[in-house]
């Protein structure tokens, strides 16, 4: 339900642009009530560092938080983009695909293999309009201990046989627009 918002209020706001300290705690319990979300690094700490380092864009509705997606640097050179999220009333009208717009946007993530995981069909489609690519591979590039050994959802000795991967779990890698400086 959409009951008096205006989208157009929704706004991005990127470092160094103010944000209050209480909305970390907010966002990290938002993502603990999702069944989508890799539930493991999403402290109040975590966010903010990610935000204050440049590699997160969050949607205000006035001063309410309403949308966050960001790019996590699990290792030199790979950046993993995740950690979206659209308050739930105000889904499935296009903020999910502004901030994978976004997100593909900030210079950081131009020297880097960009990927994404994700079992959200939406943020599957809403990735694969930036040029996230389906990619059947989960250790090359990128490598199987930033792929499957992360996950949450299954313990580790039945991860190799994992009956979600590339059926209802999709990696994806970003095709750069800018040929890379390495
Ligand atoms: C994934 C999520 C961020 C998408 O946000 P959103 O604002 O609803 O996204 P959009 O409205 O931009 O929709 C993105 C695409 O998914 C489709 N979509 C979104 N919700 C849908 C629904 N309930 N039914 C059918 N299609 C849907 C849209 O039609 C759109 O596709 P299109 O561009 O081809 O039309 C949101 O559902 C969410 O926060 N989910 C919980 C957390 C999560 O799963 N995060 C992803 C982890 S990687």
């Amino acid at each position: 339900m959409l009951d008096n918002v205006n989208l157009a209020d929704i706004q991005s706001r990127q470092w160094p642009q103010e944000v209050l300290e209480d909305v970390w705690g907010f966002l990290s319990e938002a993502f603990h009530k999702e069944t989508t979300v890799l539930n493991t690094r999403i402290s109040p700490e975590n966010l903010k560092n990610l935000y204050v380092r440049g590699l997160s864009i969050v949607k205000f509705l006035h001063d309410e938080m309403v949308g966050h997606i960001c790019a996590w640097p699990v290792a030199d050179g790979f950046f993993e983009v995740g950690s979206v999220w659209v308050r739930p009333d105000l889904r499935t009208h296009g903020v999910g695909n502004s901030l994978f717009e976004e997100i593909k946007e900030l210079a950081q993530l131009n020297n880097g293999i960009v990927f994404n995981i994700t079992i959200s069909p939406y943020a599957l489609k809403a990735g694969a309009r930036v040029d996230f690519n389906l990619h059947q591979d989960w250790a090359y590039p990128v490598p199987w201990h930033l792929t499957c050994a992360p996950c949450d959802l299954l313990p580790e000795k039945e991860k190799h046989s994992c009956p979600k991967r590339n059926i209802s779990c999709w990696l994806r890698v970003m095709q750069h627009d800018k040929p890379r400086n390495k």
